[in-house]
């Protein structure tokens, strides 16, 4: 149960995800939701339609009602939305989903003692099934944590880490799943050039897939699984092989490092540092 009462900036899809989870777990939490946007009235629409929630298009005047508010607009509207929101917030707890603002951002923008938190989220969030990598500010009450435990809860599982390891990490658990995606895609290209339909490789890679990675979770360790399915010098064993002569691993170290330099540019170092 919460007594939070959510003011989202930002109504798109992250916001809908949090929303979503947070209806789904808590009883009656549709009553303490207000949704926001500046642009898209018809959006607004759709989700009180959807979720009866209340939404509007004046966050300002919905501040002193809210418990927690959660910024789930983009990175780069922060600074103005954070500068009418220091002259507002009392108490409030703000949480932002933005990549790359953490709670040191966040901390210096508005007024001291502010409860703060960043959370990262990934796209499985829609489905209940984030990893979502959080981190938090200095003033953060009991009370704070018990309520980011309640909206990181009803998107999924949860890491706390510091500020730089959810910015480094990010590539790991919110970028990789368009990696896992492109794998994907590959191998229904390789079944398709066998003759077989497009919709019938795909039917059979994402049920490999699911089943994959229910079986690598259950097991708790991937090279276990790995193992299992490969009779040394069988047939997976000469499909590992060609893997490892073209490098498979070091490209997907290099993608990562490239994700990462993409969004937080000097922190390669650190991340080297951290994960040898
Ligand atoms: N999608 C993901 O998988 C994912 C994962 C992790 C983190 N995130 C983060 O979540 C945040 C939102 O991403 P999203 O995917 O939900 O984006 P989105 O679907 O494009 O939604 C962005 C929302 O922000 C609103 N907005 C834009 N400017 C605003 C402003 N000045 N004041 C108030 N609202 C404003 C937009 O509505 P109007 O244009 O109508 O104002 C829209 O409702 C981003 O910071 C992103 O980095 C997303």
């Amino acid at each position: 149960m919460t007594n939070q009462k959510v003011l989202f900036i930002g109504a798109g899809r992250m916001a809908e995800a949090i929303a979503a989870g947070l209806i789904h777990t808590n009883a009656s939490m549709n009553e303490r939701i207000v949704m926001t946007n500046q642009r898209d009235k018809k959006r607004l629409a759709e989700l009180k339609e959807k979720y009866v929630v209340d939404v509007t298009q004046d966050w300002e005047a919905e501040v002193k009602n809210a418990t927690t508010i959660v910024l789930a607009m983009p990175p780069e509207v922060h600074d103005e939305v954070l500068e009418k929101l220091s002259k507002l917030v009392t108490n409030q707890f703000v949480i932002t989903v933005a990549a790359g603002i953490g709670p040191s951002y966040l901390e210096e923008r508005l007024p001291a003692h502010t409860a703060v938190a960043w959370i990262m989220p990934n796209t499985a969030a829609t489905i209940g099934e984030s990893i979502s990598l959080y981190a938090v500010g200095s003033s953060l009450s009991e009370s704070h944590k018990q309520a980011l435990t309640v909206i990181l809860n009803s998107i999924g599982s949860s890491q706390l880490c510091t500020e730089d390891e959810v910015r480094y990490l990010t590539a790991i658990t919110g970028s990789a799943p368009a990696f896992v995606a492109y794998f994907s895609e590959a191998l229904i290209d390789s079944a398709m050039s066998y003759g077989v339909s497009k919709e019938l490789a795909q039917k059979l890679v994402v049920q490999m897939m699911s089943g994959s990675a229910n079986l690598i979770k259950h097991a708790a360790n991937p090279s276990a699984v790995r193992k299992q399915v490969t009779t040394p010098g069988g047939a997976t064993a000469e499909g590992l092989k060609v893997m490892e002569q073209h490098r498979f691993k070091e490209m997907i170290h290099r993608a990562v490092d490239a994700t990462n330099s993409k969004a937080n540019g000097s922190i390669k170092g650190v991340k080297r540092e951290r994960l040898i």
